[in-house]
């Protein structure tokens, strides 16, 4: 049996792809392109990668960005009253707020991520987005979940009557997982750090979605023969070594589908984020 290697290059052109179209689409019916606003604060190396990633992006694809850089020692007042103004500003469709903040204002994270407009909301992370994702309206939905989503749907891997397993509750990735799966029948375990018997319970999923931040935590014993193995872990063990939560050699060996550490999930989030970006402005026109 050949395993099928889920690259993420692929799924992630094809969403880049798709995004770029509706960007043009919407340039052409609304005469104004789709922005977003990347709001970093302070000087952490890797936000610093993921915000010129995303700003790269949006140059390719014909979408407005703007990245607002703050000085480490800002604080909560101005952040805030930053994000009140591209609340109101027409030419931003989408706001985020690159995480983690700084410590002194980190403790105030969830009421700055709040003040965002739900509808610009393009991490999903506001509480408003959060219950629509749950009753399953219509919203914003967190990028890394909604990618591996359409990454699976794309490959043609059913979800429907599947038991899939989620390693990991984060808010940005397990809990968001959790509910996109079952909004698509899957029947969802959500295992985490008290959870007993835990290889006995992934060992039972058809897909298996590790979460977890610990690097090569899941082993070949833990994984069905031919099951799907999703690993949103990255783990830098060690200057230019980048690992997975899955140890891929191994349970790549036992697997049907997996992606893998680095070129896999990682590349879906900033594709699957031009893809909120365009679906936000779409939102914003229609409530015009
Ligand atoms: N930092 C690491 N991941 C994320 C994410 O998904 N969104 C934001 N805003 N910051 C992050």
């Amino acid at each position: 049996m050949t395993t099928r290697i889920l690259e993420g290059k692929e799924f992630a052109r094809q969403f880049k792809e798709d995004a770029g179209k509706k960007a043009a689409e919407w340039k052409e019916k609304y005469g104004m392109a789709p922005g977003l606003a990347v709001i970093i604060v302070g000087e952490n190396p890797a936000s610093q990668v993921y915000v010129r990633n995303k700003h790269k992006s949006c140059e390719e694809l014909g979408i407005h960005s703007e990245v607002i850089a703050m000085p480490e020692e800002t604080t909560k007042e101005e952040l805030i009253a930053r994000i009140d103004a591209l609340n109101e500003d027409k030419k931003i469709h989408g706001i985020l707020v690159q995480l983690p903040l700084p410590k002194q204002i980190a403790a105030h994270e969830a009421e700055i991520l709040n003040r965002i407009a739900p509808v610009k909301d393009v991490d999903g992370f506001h509480p408003v987005n959060v219950g629509r994702l749950v009753t399953g309206e219509e919203g914003l939905v967190p990028c890394t979940p909604a990618g591996c989503i359409r990454m699976l749907e794309l490959a043609g891997i059913p979800m429907d009557g599947k038991k899939a397993v989620v390693i990991g509750r984060s808010n940005i990735v397990g809990k968001p997982m959790f509910h996109l799966l079952l909004a698509r029948n899957a029947t969802v375990t959500v295992c985490h750090s008290h959870t007993q018997n835990l290889a006995e319970i992934t060992r039972d999923a058809d897909i298996l979605v590790a979460a977890i931040g610990k690097p090569k935590f899941v082993t070949a014993d833990m994984v069905k023969p031919g099951a799907t193995v999703i690993d949103v872990g990255i783990n830098r063990i060690a200057p230019k070594k980048l690992v997975g939560d899955v140890d891929f050699e191994q349970v790549k060996e036992v697997a049907g589908a997996i992606t893998p550490v680095p070129g896999g999930v990682g590349l879906l989030t900033v594709a699957m984020l031009m893809q909120n970006v365009v679906k936000a402005m779409e939102m914003q026109m229609q409530m015009r």
